[in-house]
């Protein structure tokens, strides 16, 4: 990615080369990814636009922001959210990818951190309103919030890329779990961010 791409975002040129050398990695990842695990047998990674992301994050950013990746998968956005000043953190199901992303924060001078987990939290039950309990592709697995030492109402920005029938589980369990004023980031639903009231 050209870092004139990121010209108009009002950055300084610094940052904005580190962010463009991040997105250039990320894809690098992403792409090598879908070749040598996603041919072969299904994952639900799958990355967003992170150009995008890039855009819905620009106007949020302000000091002492708390930011939270549902599935960070490779780190991308997570780290993205670091390098723009937020505090940032990740859980994702995947401890081979939270290896992956730690290492790609480690090279891009990021303090973003990562815990492998879920990030539903403990005891958390999904009830549609057919009462079906299913979760569909969101993984099962041990919470991810002890590891980050942060219950999920610390949290004033939540991001996720949910698959198909994923988008209303977010949302029951930001209504649920998620602190009064807190936005959560859909990326690629309709109505892409909603604050929670
Ligand atoms: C669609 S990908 C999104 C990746 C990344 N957020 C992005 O936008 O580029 C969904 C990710 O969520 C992870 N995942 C699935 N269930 C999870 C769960 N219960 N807790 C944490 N991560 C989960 C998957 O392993 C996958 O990496």
């Amino acid at each position: 990615m050209a870092y004139g791409a990121l010209d108009g975002t009002g950055l300084d040129a610094a940052l904005r080369r580190r962010l463009a050398a991040l997105i250039d990695e990320g894809r690098e990842i992403w792409e090598r990814f879908d070749r040598e695990v996603r041919r072969h047998e299904f994952h639900p990674f799958v990355a967003a636009d992170y150009e995008r992301v890039l855009a819905t994050l620009l106007p949020l950013r302000r000091p002492g922001l708390r930011f939270l990746e549902w599935g960070s998968a490779s780190g991308v956005i997570t780290i993205m959210a670091d390098l723009l000043g937020l505090e940032a953190y990740g859980i994702e199901l995947d401890a081979g990818l939270v290896e992956i992303a730690r290492g790609l924060a480690a090279r891009h001078g990021s303090g973003a951190r990562f815990a492998v987990g879920s990030f539903l939290p403990t005891g958390y039950e999904w009830r549609s309103p057919t009462r079906d309990s299913r979760l569909g592709t969101i993984g099962r697995g041990p919470s991810g919030y002890l590891e980050l030492k942060r219950p999920l109402d610390d949290f004033d920005v939540v991001f996720a890329y949910p698959w198909d029938g994923e988008a209303p589980i977010m949302r029951d369990v930001m209504r649920r779990y998620g602190a009064p004023g807190a936005r959560l980031i859909l990326h690629g639903q309709p109505d892409e961010t909603v604050r929670r009231r």
